[in-house]
Formats: C-alpha cells, structure tokens, sequence
C-alpha cells in the first residue's frame, strides 16, 4: 500500500455542525485539504467521512499518521 503524502505536521482546525457530515482527505493530495477533492483517483486511498457529534471546533490530522483518524 502507498503512504500517505504529508500535507502539513500539525492538525487542521475547523468549525463544525453536529450532524453533519464532511469527508477527510487520507491521502494528503487534495489541494482543498483538509477535504478531499478526488485528488486519491488512481492511489490506494479512499476519504474517510466524519460526522461531528457536537458543534463547535474539530481538529483533524495534517500529517495523515494518527491511530484514530481523521481525529
Ligand atoms: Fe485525498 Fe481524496 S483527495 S482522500
């Protein structure tokens, strides 16, 4: 399997509503991160929904290396 590229070494903060639901970007490509933008077309990768439970501020993984992403 590929590794992922890093697409920066700190978490990405971003404000959320609960419920609704935002698809992380797992292989560091896409060039509107922290989502994905089809930019894994031909890898390995497939994005990785998320779905906030509360709202308020998330912060998901830059460097695409956490044990429990997207967070
Ligand atoms: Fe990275 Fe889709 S662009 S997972």
């Amino acid at each position: 399997m590929s590794e992922p590229v890093v697409a920066q070494k700190a978490r990405y903060p971003f404000e959320v509503e609960a419920g609704k639901n935002c698809f992380w970007c797992v292989c560091g490509k896409s060039a509107n991160q922290l989502f994905c933008d089809g930019g894994h077309n031909g890898t390995d990768f497939a994005p990785v929904k998320y779905t906030a439970e509360k709202e308020g501020k998330a912060f998901l993984c830059g460097c695409k290396a956490s044990s429990k992403s997207p967070l």
